[in-house]
C-alpha cells in the first residue's frame, strides 16, 4: 500500500532505493550471493518515506521485511534489479544500496546438479550489469541526485573516492567492513559521506540513525536544487 504522508520536505518527490542481495541461479537449488541483509537499505526506504517522499523500494531477497507504506519491487538477480530499476523512472533521486552480485552464472541448469556425476561443476560466469553507473551516466532522465554504497574492507576513503568518479554518482557512502570492525551483519555501520567537495566522516551509529542523517541530507540537496 502506498499512502502518501501530507508533511515533510520530500512529499512531492519519488526516489527509487534498491536494497539487499541479488541471487544468481547456478541451478534450481543453488545461487552464488553477496552478503546483506538488507538492513541498510530498507532503513533508508523507512527514513525517506518519513519524510514524505514517495518511495519505490526494489529488494532482492533480504532477510528483514520492507518497510510499511513503499512500492515493494521484489526481484531476484541483478538483471531484474536493472529492468526494475529502468521500469522505477523518473525519479528525483535514487539510492543504490543493493549488494549486487558482480558475475552470473552464464547457464544456470534446469535440473540440480548431481555429485553424483563426480567431479565439480564448471560454472562459467559474465559480468552483471551496473545498474548504479547506467543511473549515473542516463543523457535522458537522470535523477537529480544520485547516491551509491561502497562497502570495502581496506584504503576505504580512497576507494570509494575513486569508485564515485568511476560510477559517476553524485555521493557515495564508504562504509569499512574490514572484519576487525565488526560491523558485517551488525546493526550499526561506520560511514563516510563522499561528495565531490570531499569526505566526511560520521560517527559509527545505528543504520537507523546513518539512513535517517542521509534521509535529512537527500532532502536539502532536492530543496537546493529547487532553489
Ligand atoms: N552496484 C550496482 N550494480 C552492480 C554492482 C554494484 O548498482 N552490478 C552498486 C551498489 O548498489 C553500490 C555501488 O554500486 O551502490 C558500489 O558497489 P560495489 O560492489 O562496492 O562496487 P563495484 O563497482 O561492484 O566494485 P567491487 O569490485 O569493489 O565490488
Ligand atoms: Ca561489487
Amino acid at each position: 500500500i502506498t499512502s502518501r504522508l501530507s508533511q515533510g520536505p520530500l512529499v512531492g518527490k519519488r526516489v527509487l532505493v534498491t536494497s539487499g542481495p541479488t541471487h544468481e541461479p547456478i541451478d534450481p537449488v543453488r545461487y552464488i550471493a553477496n552478503r546483506s541483509s538488507g538492513a541498510q537499505g530498507t532503513a533508508v526506504a523507512r527514513a525517506l518515506r518519513a519524510l514524505g517522499a514517495e518511495v519505490v523500494f526494489i529488494t532482492g531477497p533480504a532477510a528483514v521485511r520492507p518497510p510499511e507504506g513503499v512500492e515493494v519491487v521484489p526481484v531476484e538477480t541483478a538483471q531484474e534489479m536493472e529492468a526494475a530499476v529502468l521500469a522505477a523512472l523518473p525519479v528525483d533521486a535514487a539510492v543504490f544500496a543493493a549488494a549486487v552480485a558482480d558475475w552470473r552464472v552464464i547457464s544456470p541448469t534446469d535440473q540440480k546438479l548431481k555429485k553424483s556425476k563426480g567431479g565439480v561443476p564448471d560454472l562459467k560466469f559474465a559480468e552483471n550489469p551496473d545498474i548504479l553507473k547506467r543511473i549515473s551516466n542516463l543523457e535522458a532522465g537522470r535523477p537529480s541526485l544520485v547516491v551509491g554504497f561502497a562497502a570495502e574492507t581496506n584504503d576505504v576513503l580512497e576507494n570509494a573516492t575513486a569508485k564515485r568518479v568511476r560510477k559517476g554518482c553524485d555521493w557515495i557512502l564508504a562504509n569499512d567492513v574490514s572484519p576487525a570492525t565488526g560491523i558485517m551483519g551488525g546493526d550499526e555501520n561506520a560511514i563516510s559521506l563522499i561528495r565531490d567537495v570531499g569526505a566526511e566522516t560520521w560517527p559509527r551509529m545505528k543504520k537507523d540513525d546513518v539512513a535517517a542523517r542521509l534521509a535529512q541530507k537527500i532532502a536539502q540537496a532536492l530543496t537546493d536544487l529547487d532553489r
